[in-house]
């Protein structure tokens, strides 16, 4: 790889999120930010306001434009005092790179989910540099950093994003309950890809058509660990909307596979005080059924599983197959994360994979019309 310069915290992501990427690039210091593919120029601003003072630039690239081109370039201008006349700026700091877009070889969607990472961003990219192989596609689901208390820590998932795909493959973020927690959590919308600042949404990549679903925090609002700062029930409800509406237009033609996105595998109900809106993943799960997806990636339980629905952690009608696949132990320095291969016919097969890229275990479910009834 062509060494970083010095502005750029780590390589790029490229995130899917609806019919859009968002390339995303934590930074060292302050600097403005743009995106040039195919003579295309996108940059990170406000109104025409070029955007400073932040750790993470972001800035949104045609679908078509880019996975034409397969390959794009990151400027990163630093400033040095920025003026209301006469800013002062620095010499343009640049990243090229090769990118390539979700193409699945023999009918089957290879991707790697990397879920409660807690902060420990060594681990997560230890195991999918030492894997030695490369996935389709990055699932970020969720938990990624222990909290959002500092700035620092909301470039957590882009370090971890940036250093696995060295911004040469898409990925996805799923929100975790973790991300909510800490002053910052509320300038997510700023420093991640959203939707208009939602952070549930669909995404398509290739013959990909997914769902990025966010439970938000895993206990009652009025859970004294949350302070009075949280309204999580109300955003669950509007999510409800939106997934209803979503759903009511029925997935894409072309879309040859149908994956959700999750950090928490809310079918399970878990022991109290976790064991919230039943009738809510209840209803979830009911919608989510006839859409055909292939499988539902997951995290949150720290536990490494794959299961049919009806499987042990199914409590309300899982819609598909879930995968769940983390470990994480920090102290040890020890993490695990998930290699996931989602065939056409519905097939799932998932290696779980730890932070010397060791294969710690294996499951598989053969296509459904060969599972048992
Ligand atoms: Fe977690």
């Amino acid at each position: 790889m062509v060494p970083l310069p010095p502005l750029f915290a780590a390589p790029p992501t490229v995130y899917a999120v609806g019919g859009a990427y968002v390339v995303c690039v934590p930074v060292t210091a302050e600097c403005t930010m743009w995106v040039e593919c195919a003579g295309t120029v996108s940059y990170d601003h406000a109104n025409g306001i070029l955007r400073s003072g932040r750790p993470v630039h972001l800035a949104s690239v045609p679908r078509g434009v880019l996975d034409s081109a397969r390959s794009y370039s990151v400027h990163l201008r630093p400033i040095v005092e920025r003026k209301p006349y006469f800013t002062e700026t620095g010499e343009v700091q640049s990243f090229e790179t090769a990118f390539r877009p979700v193409e699945p070889r023999d009918g089957v969607l290879r991707l790697l989910n990397v879920p409660d990472t807690h902060s420990f961003v060594d681990g997560a990219v230890s195991a999918a540099e030492r894997l030695g192989r490369t996935p389709d596609m990055l699932v970020l689901c969720g938990d990624i950093p222990e909290d959002c208390g500092s700035a620092e820590r909301m470039t957590v998932p882009h370090l971890i994003a940036g250093r696995i795909t060295g911004g040469e493959y898409p990925a996805v973020f799923a929100r975790g309950n973790h991300d909510l927690r800490g002053v910052y959590a509320e300038q997510y919308a700023d420093l991640t890809p959203t939707e208009g600042g939602r952070s549930y949404h669909e995404f398509r990549l290739g013959p990909v058509w997914g769902l990025v679903l966010d439970t938000g925090e895993d206990k009652r609002d009025d859970c004294r660990e949350y302070g009075w700062t949280v309204c999580c029930e109300a955003f669950r409800e509007e999510e409800e909307r939106w997934l209803r509406e979503t759903l009511a237009r029925g997935a894409p033609a072309d879309a040859k596979f149908r994956l959700v996105a999750c950090h928490n595998p809310f079918a399970f109900r878990i022991h109290p005080p976790f064991d919230i809106e039943g009738p809510r993943w209840t209803r979830w799960c009911a919608m989510l059924a006839p859409l055909g997806f292939q499988a539902m990636v997951t995290g949150h339980l720290h536990e490494c599983w794959l299961e049919a629905p009806g499987g042990e952690h199914d409590t309300y009608g899982a819609p598909c197959p879930v995968v769940c696949s983390s470990l994480l132990d920090r102290d040890a320095g020890t993490y695990t994360c998930g290699w996931v291969e989602i065939g056409e016919d519905g097939a799932v097969a998932v290696e779980f994979v730890d932070q010397d890229g060791k294969i710690r275990g294996r499951e598989a479910l053969p296509a459904p019309s060969a599972r048992e009834p």
